[in-house]
């Protein structure tokens, strides 16, 4: 029997609740389709820093290296705000990802059917989106050098540094260029090469690798105009190629198309060891403990982790089928509340998943 080695780090505010529902969804389906699942839970975010005092300790960082892949939650709490940013919940994800080399984050942005009148913006808008945001993960202004602050003078400054190399570009190019030509072969690159040489390079870059892809078709945004579009015509996109920065921005405007953010998955790769899978969403601590967080970001997350990670296909359709009957079925989380919907808890919402696979 085929055999996979699961970390999960359910890590801090509703990650526990979300990630009960897809421990459960992983077991129904390795019985369904007879592989086993051998999951490692080990201590990630704030409850790492509790522990360890480090967000991201050694033992799970080399337990993520000799996994098959990793299920991550989400980590964050307002109470580790006032740490030195090292021993934040967000600094332990940034070295997670650092440390697999997990340069490609993935967030596909999908319509459901169901929750075509959950969005902010008018059904006749969204009803044909289907778009992917290819996200750089490793690089940019996120982990540029120098970073810092200066507090010996009279006005305190801060200051970061937004850089990429030409082989930082080239490698997430390749990735687009390979999702686009599963799909409709656009790409939009968006940067802002109007005002930043790091985003000249960036389009320049660009332009190299995908002219080598005759029927590729590239086009440029600024990331202003991007913004404005992704809300005026969304369906236009197809894959949406940008930085660290401007893809952690789109991708959460991305998100509220779809009607909540707790709907998006994201699987974050590079092209030899274990991805990590997690949703989009953080950990909602004003809502962690009281059972009502949406689990379905996470759960179709788990899909993705079983599709891109595992190769086990027809599991990873089923998370998604199984989520679609659901909705169309009426139950709702709080977050997708309307008028005619059945509201249901975390927990709830997780059984009648698992009832219909
Ligand atoms: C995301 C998150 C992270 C990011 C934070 C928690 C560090 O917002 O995955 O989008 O900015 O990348
Ligand atoms: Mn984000």
């Amino acid at each position: 029997m085929k055999s996979y080695k699961i970390v999960l780090l359910s890590g801090d505010g509703i990650g526990p609740e979300i990630s009960e529902v897809s421990i459960k969804i992983l077991k129904k389906l390795s019985q369904k389709y007879a592989f086993e699942i051998d999951i490692k839970e080990e201590y990630f975010g704030g409850i790492a820093y509790e522990k360890h005092k480090d967000p991201a300790p050694k033992v799970t960082l080399e337990q993520c290296k000799s996994s098959d892949a990793v299920l991550l939650a989400c980590v964050g709490d307002v109470k580790y705000d006032s740490l030195p940013r090292e021993l934040r919940p967000e600094s332990g994800l940034l070295k997670l990802r650092s440390a697999l080399n997990l340069f490609a984050n993935i967030r596909p942005v999908k319509i459901r059917k169901s929750l075509l009148d959950s969005s902010s913006l008018k059904k006749e808008i969204i009803e044909n989106v289907d778009l992917i945001v290819v996200r750089e993960l490793i690089g940019g202004i996120y982990f540029g050098k120098p970073r810092g602050q200066i507090t010996n003078t009279e006005l305190k400054k801060a200051f970061n540094t937004m850089v990429y190399d030409s082989s930082e570009i080239e490698r997430i190019t390749e990735v687009a260029v390979k999702i686009a030509n599963q799909r409709s072969k656009k790409i939009c690159s968006v940067d802002k090469a109007n005002v930043l040489e790091v985003s000249q390079l960036w389009r320049d870059t660009v332009l190299d690798v995908t002219s080598k892809y005759k029927d590729i078709n590239l086009s440029n945004l600024y990331v202003d105009n991007a913004a404005m579009q992704l809300v005026k015509e969304p369906s236009q996109f197809d894959v949406i190629l940008t930085n660290n920065l401007f893809g952690d921005i789109l991708s959460d405007l991305a998100a509220m198309i779809t009607g909540s953010i707790g709907m998006l998955p994201s699987a974050s790769l590079n092209n030899t060891g274990p991805g990590v899978f997690e949703p989009v969403h953080g950990s909602a601590p004003d809502i962690a403990g009281k059972n009502i967080a949406n689990p379905i970001a996470m759960a179709l997350s788990t899909s993705m982790m079983l599709k891109i990670g595992l190769n086990e296909k027809e599991a990873a359709d089923d998370i998604e089928t199984a989520i679609d009957n659901v909705l169309s079925k009426g139950y709702r989380t709080l977050d997708l509340k309307n008028e005619n919907c059945q509201v249901l808890s975390c927990s709830e919402i997780g059984e009648k998943i698992i009832q219909e696979i």
